[in-house]
């Protein structure tokens, strides 16, 4: 691939966007690309991703302006499906998806990372949805995830004023997880992503499932989709050495590392 790399750390995945010349902006190349590189992830062994932007200035700087500048009504929504079809692919990816912020994270930047589970970022990342300034509409999920995140009216407002914003603000309005100094950022982020990794994975990914599929549906049918995903944890292995270990109240038997399987 030409735009996306992917290395793998223990059990962590990581998948960077390579385009630093022109801030690493989504153009259809790299959408297809990263579309194959999850298809990439060995999910037997992987049990957390991280998603980066190559270089220090930016994340992702939105969809590629060059590209779209001359699209058709047509092509434009057919563009518009290629990145939520992507999004989707990693809002809905089985494993957690840490987002490493580390710069501007602009129109198509701010909605992938949206789609992942978690987003740290640098002190030098810059958020926003610029797309009214550019006569569109956020393209990629902004309209409905941002609204979904942090709140309707906040997002409103980003979205019609097309104001960026600094990382403290996209902090105080819950739009990311937290704030690190940019030479910490991927430290901290492979730091957490290393802590979901050493956790149950079946547990870990029937919680991102519960909350995701109980989000679109109401209170009672959210709960019956955690009772299932709940029930079905008591089928694995890591359930029943990680509860036998602390049963046992001996304490090097408790600490020690039960070993986490998948099914
Ligand atoms: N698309 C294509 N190329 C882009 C780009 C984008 N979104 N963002 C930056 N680039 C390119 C620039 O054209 C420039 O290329 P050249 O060196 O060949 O001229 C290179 O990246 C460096 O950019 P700048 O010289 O502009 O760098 P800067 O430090 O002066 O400014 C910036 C940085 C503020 C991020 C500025 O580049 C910028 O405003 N970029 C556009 C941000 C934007 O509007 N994003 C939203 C796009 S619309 C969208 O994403 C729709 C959707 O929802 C699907």
């Amino acid at each position: 691939m030409e735009f996306v790399t992917y290395e793998v750390k223990d059990r962590v995945g990581i998948i960077t966007i390579n385009r630093e010349k022109a801030l690493n902006a989504l153009n259809s190349q790299v959408l297809d690309e990263l579309s194959e590189a999850f298809d990439g992830v060995d999910q037997s062994q992987i049990r957390c991703l991280v998603l980066t932007g190559a270089g220090e200035k930016s994340f992702v700087a939105g969809a590629d302006i060059g590209e779209m500048s001359s699209l058709t009504k047509a092509e434009g929504e057919a563009f518009g499906k290629k990145g939520n079809d992507l999004f989707r692919k990693i809002e809905t990816f089985p494993i957690p998806v840490i987002a490493a912020v580390n710069g501007f994270a602009l129109g198509g930047g701010c909605e992938i990372s949206m789609s992942c589970d978690i987003r740290i970022c640098s002190d030098n990342a810059v958020f926003g949805q610029p797309e009214v300034g550019l006569g569109i509409t956020p393209g990629f999920g902004g309209t409905q995830r941002l609204a979904r995140l942090v709140s309707p009216g906040m997002a409103k407002q980003l979205i019609y004023t097309a104001r960026n914003i600094k990382a403290d603000e996209a902090y105080r309005i819950g739009l990311v997880n937290q704030v690190v100094p940019a030479a910490e950022l991927m430290d901290t982020v492979l730091k957490m992503a290393s802590t979901i990794a050493a956790n149950a994975p079946i547990a870990v990914r029937n919680c991102k499932k519960a909350i995701n599929d109980g989000l679109q549906v109401d209170m009672d049918k959210a709960v019956v989709i955690e009772e299932k995903l709940f029930g079905d944890c008591f089928e694995t292995e890591d359930q029943k050495a990680a509860m036998a270990n602390f049963l046992e109240k001996d304490k090097e038997k408790k600490l020690k590392v039960v070993p986490f399987n998948n099914r």
